[in-house]
């Protein structure tokens, strides 16, 4: 496969290395692009030329590898300019924490920030670096500013790291960043479509409060993370959204409607009268599934011996939305499991009638409550094989779970017609 822009030329793609120990990988990158038919042109950070010398990339790609761009050996006096304006893609791998955070809030101080602020080119940025920076809250909120800015993230693997942990923060698979890259230089940058517009999405997220007495009352650890990354997610992609929320630790989305609700029966009021204006409904709430059966309006004194507190269900929102469903509502589910995932996950979706379960195992790492990230398996009915996802951050397993409704509607859409094109005939 050759890749080439719309006058017949190769692809120009620029590759920028920052100084991540991952820095030695990029040459496989750039071996790869070059074998796809793309001019490679690369540019270090001074920090990368520790870990690679320059004159490696200028061997395999035969052009000057730019570091600085004041630098006297540099054949163009504002090569950030040119550099920028003649790429059609702009590749950074490793990208580590500290180019991340220029990148996000557009500083300029090297010739690569430079060249990221002064390029109109899509970009593709695959971070690596040590698991705690990498799940660091600024790093976090950095990816998000990129992401909003357009910037497509390849996200880091797990594995064993190179200072002896284990935990995500590994660089992408070269080939992984490399078919990202030629998909982009084939397709052109997808930003995210409209594809939801029209859609009245109600999402519950958060934790419910049962309460004991006045000071005292069951929860979970619930951050109400993942629900606030589907509104976020699907208000992007043109839908309206409304969103129930419990207790929460998380920053509400900007622009979405927000009801507020403690206790489980609070949520169900709220969802009950919002739901006959929806066209999808998501449980992304961690609602208790028991209460006291009476609320004390005292204070429980301590005294000697057991104190037993007596239990009974809470309503199941998620059931009764499913059994009670209007014509065209999409009902979909989460399953918090600890063991057998895929299997209980299968039993939820056909006990609650879904059409799609978002099952994950809170116990492992990267996933669960109160977590920047998360590793979902989506289900849907039909014994459809289950699509299990990496980790990745919440945001982006909103889009993967969102790309799945939008499937489910064009299915039940195509059925509907089918349906009355047979009535007709
Ligand atoms: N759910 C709900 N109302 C409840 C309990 C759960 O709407 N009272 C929803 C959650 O928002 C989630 C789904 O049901 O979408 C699954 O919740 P989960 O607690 O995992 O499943 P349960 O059906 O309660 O079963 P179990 O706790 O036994 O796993």
């Amino acid at each position: 496969m050759t890749s080439e822009n719309t006058a017949g030329q190769s692809k120009q793609v620029a590759l920028g290395v920052t100084g991540g120990i991952a820095a030695y990988k990029t040459v496989e990158i750039l071996r790869e692009l070059q074998k796809n038919g793309c001019r490679v042109r690369v540019c270090m950070t001074p920090r990368a030329c520790e870990f690679i010398q320059p004159l490696t990339f200028r061997a395999i790609s035969g052009e000057h590898v730019v570091v600085d761009d004041y630098s006297p050996d540099n054949p163009d006096p504002i090569a950030h300019i040119t550099f920028s304006q003649t790429v059609d893609l702009l590749i950074v791998a490793p990208a580590t924490a500290n180019t991340i955070a220029k990148f996000a809030s557009g500083i300029a101080d090297d010739f690569l920030t430079s060249t990221y602020l002064a390029s109109t080119a899509p970009v593709v940025v695959a971070p690596a670096m040590n698991t705690t920076m990498w799940l660091h809250p600024a790093t976090a909120r950095n990816l998000k500013r990129l992401r909003d800015d357009g910037v497509t993230i390849i996200e880091p693997e797990e594995g064993i790291m190179a200072c002896g942990t284990t935990g995500p923060g590994r660089l992408a698979d070269p080939q992984l960043i490399v078919r990202a890259a030629l998909e982009i230089l084939e397709n052109g940058k997808q930003t995210r479509p409209s594809d939801l517009f029209g859609e009245r999405v109600l999402i519950t997220a958060g934790a419910t409060r049962e309460e004991i007495d006045p000071v005292r009352f069951l929860s979970n650890r619930s951050s109400g993370r993942m629900g606030f990354a589907l509104a976020e997610a699907a208000q992007s992609r043109g839908a309206e959204v409304t969103l129930v929320a419990g207790a929460t630790t998380a920053e509400v989305p900007a622009n979405v409607r927000v009801l507020r609700a403690t206790t489980a029966e609070e949520m169900r009021a709220r969802v009950l009268e919002e739901i006959s204006n929806s066209t999808i409904f998501i449980g992304a709430a961690a609602v208790a599934d028991y209460r006291p059966i009476t609320r004390l309006a005292e204070k429980i004194k301590k005294s000697d011996g057991h104190f037993t507190l007596t239990l009974e269900p809470t309503p199941d929102i998620l059931a009764e939305v499913s059994r009670t469903r209007h014509e065209g509502l999409l009902v979909i589910g989460f399953a918090a499991e600890t063991i057998d995932v895929v299997r209980h996950a299968r039993e939820k979706l056909k006990r609650k009638n879904l059409d799609c379960v978002v099952a994950n195992d809170v116990t492992s790492d990267g996933a669960g409550f109160d977590v920047e990230t998360n590793i979902i398996t989506i289900i849907k009915p039909d014994d459809a094989a289950p699509v299990t996802l990496p980790v990745m951050s919440k945001l982006d397993a909103a889009h993967r779970i969102l790309n799945e409704i939008k499937d489910l509607r064009a299915t039940r859409d195509g059925a509907l017609k089918e349906g009355q094109s047979i009535a007709r005939a």
